[in-house]
């Protein structure tokens, strides 16, 4: 395949299955001869990584204020532009990202009550009119999304920490950015069987993978 590679990224809450799905993905684009470049954020660079440990430390000693959270997730974000996403697309290289901008919208947005307008402006700074193409929401009650982060047994990170308000605020977020975009944005009903979810990907990739070529 020539031209322009094809920003694909994978949103949801916590605990909806996006690093199973997001294995999935990759392997659909991959068998399909698509060169794809699979990266995350908050991180994708070493320096970004750094960030996102900043972003993710549970440590209360010191609450992180909102502002500085989505500063440091846009300063994050610029890095992995720069070193990772640009370059990937400029070569024809396909990116799949766990998570991008919608998360923003949806978590210092929704989750923290930030004014969109002010996530729009450093949206259009650090991004320059670059957008996915494609973004795959998965999309579950939230309730049934913490009881998966909850068997994981594993120490909750600073955004896990967070109680159900916080959560079905982001979830509201990102519903409502879907209704706005789309043509962009398919949500996916991750609360079925995962198979079924497999094959409602499958069925938004089929119908994009046609558009594009
Ligand atoms: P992960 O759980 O997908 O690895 O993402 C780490 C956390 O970062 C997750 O709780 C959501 C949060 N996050 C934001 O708050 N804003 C953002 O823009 C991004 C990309 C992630």
């Amino acid at each position: 395949m020539s031209g322009r590679g094809r920003f694909i990224t994978l949103e949801g809450g916590e605990g909806v299955g996006k690093t199973t799905n997001l294995d999935w993905v990759a392997k659909w684009l991959t068998t399909r001869g698509v060169e794809v470049v699979r990266t995350r954020e908050p991180g994708g660079t070493p320096r970004a990584e750094a960030i996102r440990e900043l972003l993710l430390d549970p440590c209360q000693s010191e609450p992180l204020n909102a502002d500085a959270e989505l500063l440091l997730v846009f300063a994050a974000r610029a890095q992995h532009l720069a070193q990772v996403i640009r370059p990937a697309l400029e070569r024809g290289a396909w990116v799949l990202c766990d998570r991008f901008t919608d998360a923003t919208f949806a978590y210092q947005g929704g989750g923290r009550g930030l004014d969109h307008h002010r996530i729009a402006l450093l949206e259009g700074l650090v991004q320059q009119g670059l957008q996915p193409d494609l973004t795959l929401l998965l999309d579950m009650p939230t309730h049934v999304a913490q009881q998966r982060v909850d068997s994981r047994g594993q120490q909750r990170d600073r955004f896990e920490q967070e109680q159900n308000a916080f959560f079905q605020a982001v979830r509201d977020a990102y519903l409502v950015r879907a209704a706005q975009a789309p043509e962009r944005i398919a949500v996916i009903d991750a609360s079925q069987p995962l198979a079924d979810v497999q094959q409602a990907l499958g069925e938004q990739l089929s119908h994009q993978l046609t558009e594009w070529l």
